[in-house]
Parts: structure tokens; sequence; C-alpha cells
């Protein structure tokens, strides 16, 4: 058997059940196949509140020799004055990212047959969303200044660095070559942020010279937000920043059946780290406990992931494996979290 030492990260509300469900789905798939060696990492707002600990050096350390990560989702209870918004966004999720060199966040989008979207004629949707993982606004490149008076000034400073663009532009051209449709929008607000813009506008010019076989198109991401609900199948390979990339894959969800079926990962291509493999929700604390939560999400992202490591049957069986469940779903009544990985697992094993 191959063998896979595999770093999970359950982390918070639905984030532990629906990764109950992706561990159950992934052993039914390889089984036989691969053999994992997991180990559990009991980070969130639980060990937060306990330790004040979000991720230890010596901890990050040892997540860093594995070859891959799972993670749930983080993210405490809303309004909880002992948990402040970012403690675990960015001390946790966005310092994996940024640590292990997380550079391509990979957001495909498919209506799978049977699969109801809210849009009325969405068309055959099939696209994928490049986000840059590591910059944007995201860096923590900012501060507040007389913080709480009516002088307040708060900044977040949009980090865009020649490499940083060049190589998850060269990273989507690569993967809009392999689609039939080798399409690539770059989605982006250069009638604004004109020194942002230039750096992406002129290397999605200059890297495509390398790729005479991919068509550019370009939008802004104001029209791209209606371009995703009135004709979404316009779309093939999007290349987009953090922050537009992470509001543009939440509607690509909306439009596709739902949050709860929104697969990611972030890959460092150069595999100088692990990747990991994630779903696009959150830790949903309005349904947290309750096993009301969908698995898919997750489930796909650990498909993502073999395929990832270079297990692509076994890849290839989850995904079968889901689109056969969402197929039967529409009959149904609606199941609980376990139910869902138990019929997908029993779909994967035959
Ligand atoms: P969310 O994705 O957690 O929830 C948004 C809505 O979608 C909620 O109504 C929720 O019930 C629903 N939903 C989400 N996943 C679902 C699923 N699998 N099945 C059914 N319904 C689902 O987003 P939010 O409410 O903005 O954020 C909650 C917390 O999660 C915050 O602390 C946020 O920072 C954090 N967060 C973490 C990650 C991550 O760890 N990758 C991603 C997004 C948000
Ligand atoms: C996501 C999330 C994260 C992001 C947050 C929780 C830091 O919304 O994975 O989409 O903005 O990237
Ligand atoms: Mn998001």
């Amino acid at each position: 058997d191959a063998s896979v030492r595999l770093a999970v990260i359950p982390g918070d509300g639905i984030g532990r059940e629906v990764t109950d469900e992706a561990l159950k789905v992934l052993a039914a798939a390889t089984d036989g196949e691969v053999k994992f060696e997991t180990e559990r990492y009991d980070l969130g707002a639980e060990r937060y509140l306990a330790t004040g600990e979000v991720l230890p050096d010596s901890v990050l350390e040892e997540i860093r020799g594995h070859d891959a990560i799972l993670l749930g989702a983080v993210g405490g209870k809303p309004g909880d004055p002992n948990l402040p918004p970012g403690i675990l966004e960015r001390g946790l999720l966005l310092r994996l990212r940024f640590e292990l060199d997380h550079y391509v966040n990979l957001r495909p989008s498919r209506i799978y047959p049977g699969v109801v979207s809210p849009l009325r004629d969405p068309g055959e949707v099939d696209f994928v969303v490049v986000r840059e993982g590591t910059e944007g606004p995201y860096t923590g490149n900012g501060g507040a200044l007389r913080v709480g008076t009516p002088a307040e000034v708060a900044t977040e400073v949009s980090v865009n660095t020649a490499f940083g663009v060049e190589r998850v532009v060269r990273d989507a051209f690569a993967r809009a070559l392999k689609r039939p449709r080798r399409k690539l929008t770059l989605v982006h607000k250069t009638n604004v942020l004109v020194n942002a813009g230039a750096v992406w506008s002129r290397l999605v010019r200059e890297v495509g010279e390398e790729f005479p076989d991919v068509s550019v198109d370009y939008l802004h991401i104001d029209a791209a937000t209606i371009f995703m609900t009135t004709d979404p199948a316009r779309f093939d390979v999007i290349v987009t920043d953090n922050l537009f990339g992470d509001i543009i894959t939440d509607l690509a969800a909306a439009i596709t059946g739902g949050i709860g079926l929104a697969a990611s990962g972030n890959v460092n291509p150069d595999r100088t780290a692990p990747s990991m493999f994630e779903p696009v929700h959150g830790s949903a604390p309005d349904i947290a406990g309750q096993q009301k939560a969908d698995p898919t999400a997750a489930i796909l992202s650990a498909s993502l992931m073999l395929d990832h490591l270079g297990h692509d049957a076994a890849a290839k069986r989850i995904e079968d494996a889901v689109l056969a469940d969402l197929a039967a779903r529409s009959s149904g009544a609606a199941r609980r979290t376990p139910e869902v990985g138990d019929a997908i697992a029993a779909r994967v094993a035959g």
C-alpha cells in the first residue's frame, strides 16, 4: 500500500461533524490501496478558550511534516467576548495558508446532475476559481490609529507582488490549458485599484503569451457577480485575488446548489509543504451540534486531496459516489450528517 501521513484539523462547530464523514468516505475509498497514518490536531475555539493557544510553533512544525492536511472549519460562537473575530481565522487558518505557501486556493464549481440551482436556467455550469491564497488584503498589512475615537483611521493594505501574482496566474493558465474550453477570466477591480490592477493585468498579458491556446477575458468584480447569476456557464477558469476570490466563491457555491457542496484545496503546487483541503464553508454556529450539516463539501475536499496526492482513481470513486448520491437526493427526506456520509461511503465501497 501507499502510505500517507495525514494531519486532520476538525476545528469547531460543524467542522468536526463533516470531518468525521470525510474520513469515513476516505477510508472506504482507499481501502487496500492507501494506508493513512492520521494525526488529529485539536486546534480551534475550544483549545484557544481553554489555553490561549491558537497554533503553537511546535504544532505547526509537526503539521508541516505531513503529506496533506484535512481541515473542517474554525470559528467560535458569534459575539463571544472571549474570542474576538480574527483570532482563529488569522492565527490558525490564514497562518497555515501563509506558512505552508498555499498560493493556489482551488475552488471548483459545478452544477451536478440532479442538483437544484436557485437560478431558473443556469445552463452547463462547470468552472474553477483559482483564488490567490497568500497575498491581497489578507496579509495583515495594516493597522488602526486613535482607536475608538471619532478620529480613528483603519487600514488593511492589499499586498500584490509580481512574484506572487505571476505564480498563481501561471498556475491558472496551466489549468485552463487542460480543460476543454481553455478559457481564463481575470476578475479584479482595475478601474479603481489601479496599482494592484496593473500588476494583475500585466502578468495575465505576459504569462498569457506562453499560452496562446488559452483565450483571455477580463471582468470587474462587480460585473462578475452579475454574470455569475445571469450567465454562470460563461466561466471556465477564473483567476483572482484573495478577497475577490473569497466572495465570488461563496456566490459560486450558492448558485451551484449551496455552500454544503463547495469543496476547496489550498494547494502548494511546488510541494515544498503539505497542501490543505477543506470545505469552503465555516463552522456554522447556527446549526452546530445538530447533525444537520451537509458533509458533501468536506467529502469532495477529501476527493480533491486524493487527486493531489496522485490517487486519481480513488478520488474519482469518491466523486462518482457523491454524484450518485446527489442524483438520488431530490426524492428523499432530509438526512442527518452521518446518514449522508454512510450513504456515500456505501456507494464508494460498491
Ligand atoms: P458559514 O459558512 O459557517 O455559514 C453560513 C451559512 O451557511 C449558515 O447559515 C450555515 O448554517 C450554512 N452552512 C454552512 N455550511 C453548511 C453545511 N455544510 N450544510 C448546511 N448548511 C451550511 O459562514 P459564517 O456564518 O460567515 O461563519 C461562521 C464562522 O466560521 C465564523 O467564525 C467564520 O470566521 C468561520 N469561517 C471559517 C472558515 C474555515 O474555517 N475555512 C470558512 C468560513 C467561515
Ligand atoms: C474561506 C473563509 C476564510 C477566508 C476566513 C475564515 C479566513 O471565509 O475559507 O473562504 O476568508 O479565506
Ligand atoms: Mn469564505
